[in-house]
């Protein structure tokens, strides 16, 4: 096993994306794994999502084989129900059940179109550092979605969402443009995390943002994003008319601009694989639900040029190598941040 891959680059006290909201039902329980730990989670009838450990507290069953009830779960090996919390709340034929028995529970939190999960310690967990996403409840932008499950180490699929370099090599027919390859990078470190403004002055418009935004010439377009550790992707992008001014500071004038937001969410299901949920919403064509599927179909075909590239690198690193990884100028957000990483593991 390689140790650029290790489950110890994980880092716990964070806020995860576990699920869409819509997946947590009170008619049957969902088993998910989440940084090596097997969750069951599911809504009581009351409305309330709960994340528990998938083992009974009796003989290890899983939880996600078991029947949701009002206020918890019953295990269906023996009959013994948890509380939301996690607390023994009946043992058939034991009357006052067993004070020692209980799960572990997972803090969640439903916020902007996500359910998050806490993986600390559940006293430490502060909903206020989970970050906002205000398009989702905001009328002037409709949201695509969608989730892929990665066969790769959660650090190298933040990698390849850090790297624009990537671009017109994995991506020249979806989101890259050949031209897009001369421009830099302004990186910014931040606290816990990066931003990264990159923006393509007077250039051919990509063949979706033209196909959609029907520029009659060139167009200054821009990736900017913000990245919160561990793993969570805040993305402004779009296209403008070109020299209308789209890139004066703070925001400029974006008319006649096709502008999206995006959030790519990752998280480790254990050191071989990830969870990779994104949303994606646009500022045109809001009642156009054809729309919303293309804006899908389209990010998801360019996602799925990443996922094979990285895919076929996490399988090329866990074989090993005489050849250690080098940087280059394109890795600096990357390298930034692997290095916040490995500081707050440590
Ligand atoms: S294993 Fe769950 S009740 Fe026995
Ligand atoms: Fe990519």
């Amino acid at each position: 096993m390689s140790d650029l891959l290790p489950e110890k680059f994980f880092i716990r006290d964070a806020w995860y994306v576990v699920a869409w909201p819509q997946e947590l039902t009170a008619e049957r329980p969902l088993a998910r794994t989440v940084l090596g730990d097997d969750l069951v989670l599911f809504r009581t009838p009351e409305g309330q999502a709960v994340a528990l450990e998938d083992r009974c507290a009796h003989r290890l069953a899983p939880l996600s084989l078991g029947r949701i009830e009002s206020g918890g779960i019953r295990c269906m090996y023996h009959g013994v129900k948890f509380a939301t919390d996690g607390r023994c709340a009946d043992i058939p034929a034991q009357p006052g059940g067993h004070p020692n028995m209980c799960v572990r529970h997972y803090p969640l939190e439903e916020k902007d179109g996500f359910i998050w999960v806490w993986m600390g310690e559940p006293g430490q967990a502060d909903a206020s550092r989970i970050m906002d996403a205000p398009w989702h409840s905001d009328p002037h932008w409709e949201p695509s979605q969608g989730y892929l499950h990665v066969k790769a180490h959660m650090g190298l699929v933040a990698d390849n969402l850090l790297d624009f370099g990537h671009l017109p090599f994995v991506h020249p027919n979806t989101v890259g443009a050949a031209a897009q390859a001369d421009f830099s990078t302004e990186v910014t470190p931040l606290e816990e995390g990066v931003q990264t403004d990159r923006w393509y002055i007077d250039v051919p418009a990509s063949r979706f943002h033209q196909s959609v935004g029907n520029f009659p010439g060139h167009v200054d377009a821009w990736h900017c994003y913000r990245w919160h550790l561990p793993a969570v992707m805040s993305l402004d992008s779009g296209s403008a008319p070109t020299g209308t001014g789209a890139r004066s500071k703070p925001h400029g004038t974006r008319e006649g601009a096709v502008e999206f937001h995006h959030i790519a969410a990752l998280t480790p299901q254990d050191a071989d694989h990830t969870h990779y949920f994104w949303i994606h919403w646009r500022n045109f064509a809001l009642d156009d639900p054809g729309m919303t599927q293309r804006v899908h179909d389209n990010i998801m075909s360019a996602f799925a040029e990443d996922q094979a590239m990285v895919e076929a690198q996490h399988r090329a690193v866990r074989r090993g190598s005489h050849t250690p990884m080098r940087a280059i100028l394109a890795d600096r957000a990357l390298t930034l941040v692997r290095q916040q990483v490995k500081k707050r593991v440590a």
